[in-house]
């Protein structure tokens, strides 16, 4: 699939970007996923086709296999060692830190750089925690807290992990899922060791640096070249791009070829448009897309939700809010969600709620359903009183 284009053409309201955001809890957060929304090309900084080809290249990941010598184990005990301030200050800098560490095979104690101790804070590494340390870059990764302390709290959003079996030096095979755009912004900075995973350890401050052609070019060749070893595995993700007339002519030539290139991610627009304009030209085109990309494109149809559909939405929606829906209510809701649109009816819950809880009730009667809805207007009614009342307003 990937290098392949998905629309989805609808109403507004019937789900387009709902479905979007389903399919990135779907796909967990081992696989990438790019959402963007077509206004957000234009910068006064940043081409647009820049904009575009970093969202792409956000959307494909890169797993990276590598044996490291690690040590690795439970933490047993954790000192720093502090000397006077070299400055001549009156603090205190710690010189060494000198950790221990346990598997199930042995213990071992070490004696580190003052730079690990700072590696360690960040990590917000404990005793009791298990921990490795890459031998070459220093780099800490906190594993989780050992089972050992299973029982320390009832309550902790902890991952308990068992003690690491086998000696406490050894290789480890450390698995890391980074995006292109990652390996792009890490390199226009170089930084570290020439090794991949130093290069992953640089990535990440917020910061515009120029990513050039070129620099992808050389990124895309070594990253082929793992490939190839078998070191690295390609992880294609999803790029979704909301309002996708949003775009104009330039964006979509430069889509047509980066659709076509060989690492390319899976690629879904939305667009809620019938025939308008193309953005940039005056041509007129089915959902504002020119024909030569839209051929291109799987296009799905979305279709207005049924009041059943609207029903089972609201449901969820209110026991997610914490809403107690009466039975008369809901029904009535599904009903106002048919007529008017399902946004509208979503919208109603909180007001109805709040109406409810006023007059002291824990539960949304049909009354107070009835009563927000006639404070309230929906689209088409608004529209309809305007085209009534349209001599009292001011014309120009
Ligand atoms: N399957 C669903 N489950 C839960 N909520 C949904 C579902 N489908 C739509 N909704 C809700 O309905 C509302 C409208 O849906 P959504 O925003 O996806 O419409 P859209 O097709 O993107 O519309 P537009 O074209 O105007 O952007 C949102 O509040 C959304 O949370
Ligand atoms: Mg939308």
């Amino acid at each position: 699939m990937a290098g392949r284009a998905l629309l989805l053409a609808g109403a507004p309201g019937t789900g387009k970007t709902a479905l979007a955001l389903g399919l990135s809890h779907e796909l967990g957060p081992k696989v990438p996923f790019c959402p963007m929304v077509g206004s957000e090309v234009y910068s006064s900084e940043v081409k647009k086709t820049e904009v575009l080809m970093e969202n792409f290249r956000r959307a494909i990941g890169i797993r990276i296999k590598e044996n490291k010598v690690v040590y690795e184990g439970v933490v047993t005990e954790l000192t720093p060692e502090e000397s006077d301030d070299p400055m001549g200050g009156f603090g205190k800098a710690v010189k060494h830190v000198v950790i221990g560490l346990k598997t199930t095979k042995g213990t071992k104690q070490l004696k580190l750089d003052a730079s690990i101790y700072d590696s360690l804070q960040k990590e917000k590494v404990t005793v009791g925690d298990v921990i490795y340390i890459e031998a070459n870059s220093g780099a800490v990764k906190r594993v989780g807290r050992s089972d050992e302390f299973l029982t320390e709290h009832d309550l902790e959003a902890e991952e308990y992990v068992p003690m690491p079996k086998g000696d406490v030096h050894k290789k480890k095979e450390v698995v890391q899922d980074v995006t292109l755009h990652d390996l792009d912004v890490a390199n226009s900075r170089p930084q570290g060791g020439q090794d991949v995973m130093s290069m992953m350890n640089s990535i990440m401050k917020p910061k515009k640096t120029e990513i050039t052609e070129k620099l992808r070019t050389e990124i895309n060749k070594v990253v082929n070249k793992y490939i190839d070893q078998g070191v690295a595995e390609l992880v294609p993700g999803v790029l979704f791009i909301d309002e996708i007339h949003m775009l104009d002519i330039e964006c979509f030539t430069y889509l047509n070829r980066a659709l076509e290139s060989t690492l390319a991610p899976i690629v879904i627009f939305a667009t809620n448009r019938g025939n308008c304009v193309i953005r940039g030209t005056d041509v007129v085109s089915p959902h504002g897309i020119p024909v030569d990309l839209l051929d291109r494109l799987m296009i799905v149809r979305t279709l207005p939700y049924t009041k059943n559909h609207i029903i089972d939405i609201l449901a969820i929606r209110a026991r997610t809010e914490g809403i107690d829906l009466g039975e008369g209510s809901l029904e009535h809701l599904g009903d106002i969600g048919a007529k008017s649109s399902l946004r509208y009816a979503v919208q109603l819950l909180t007001p109805a709620n709040i109406l409810a809880t006023t007059n002291g009730r824990k539960q949304v009667l049909l009354e107070d359903v009835k009563e927000i809805d006639s404070l309230f207007l929906d689209a088409q009614s608004s529209a309809e009183l305007l085209k009534k009342h349209s001599s009292s307003y001011v014309m120009q």
